[in-house]
């Protein structure tokens, strides 16, 4: 599968303010969230539904329910819980596993410090959050702990993606389905995608 890139002007416009230097910490989390909550209903397109019957105050119907238990939202910490709020207002009662990873700042290689799936992960569909997806360093090493817990599918959101990032996660796990709100052009020599919003942890949590 090819990656899914929103297209839509009001995700240029959320984008630009996210950008923007001067946005404050407030507005950038509400921001996330928001966009995430966007992705998430683009991820769930192909969401299965099972047939039920409502009663309406006219008559009976037929309706339909997607079963939440059937899903798992697992944040990359830090910025990665920045989208749980978004995400959780389309799927009140999903439940949500954490893997904490942090850059190296000098190899740019991924440090996990955390982690704590769901029981019975293996059944669930995964849906994997980070704000940024810069070298894919982070997302593919979360992607193997999942897959060795067993899960089977995953589907990975971002709000912005570099190249390179798209292209480590489709060589080494062609079957995780990408979802990413903004395809940037490319990363700087510190890994930071370019033109980018920055260091999205310290901007959700007013770090720095
Ligand atoms: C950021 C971001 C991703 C990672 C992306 O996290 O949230 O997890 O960098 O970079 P990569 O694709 O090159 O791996 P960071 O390491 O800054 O940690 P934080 O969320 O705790 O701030
Ligand atoms: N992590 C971030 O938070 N921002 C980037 O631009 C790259 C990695």
């Amino acid at each position: 599968m090819k990656e899914v890139i929103l297209k839509h002007p009001m995700i240029e416009h959320k984008i630009s303010i996210l950008r923007n230097e001067k946005t404050s910490t407030k507005e950038f989390r509400e921001l996330i969230s928001e966009i995430a909550s966007i992705l998430c209903l683009e991820a769930l397109k192909d969401a299965k539904l099972e047939e039920i019957t409502v009663k309406t105050p006219i008559t009976l119907t037929k309706g339909y329910r997607i079963n939440e238990d059937n899903y798992a939202f697992v944040p990359i910490l830090r910025a990665g819980m920045g989208m749980v709020d978004g995400v959780l207002r389309l799927m009140p009662t999903a439940k949500i596993g954490h893997i904490g990873l942090y850059r190296n700042e000098k190899t740019l290689e991924p440090v996990e410090y955390y982690c704590k799936l769901p029981n019975n992960i293996e059944e669930k569909t995964v849906i994997l959050l980070d704000p940024m997806l810069a070298t894919g360093g982070s997302a593919v090493n979360a992607i193997s702990k999942l897959k060795d817990r067993g899960v089977k599918k995953i589907k990975f959101l971002s709000i912005i993606s570099a190249p390179a990032g798209i292209k480590k996660i489709q060589e080494t796990y062609p079957d995780v389905e990408i979802y990413t709100a903004y395809l940037d052009k490319e990363l700087n020599e510190f890994g930071y995608i370019v033109p980018g919003l920055g260091d999205a942890g310290d901007r959700i949590y007013g770090t720095k």
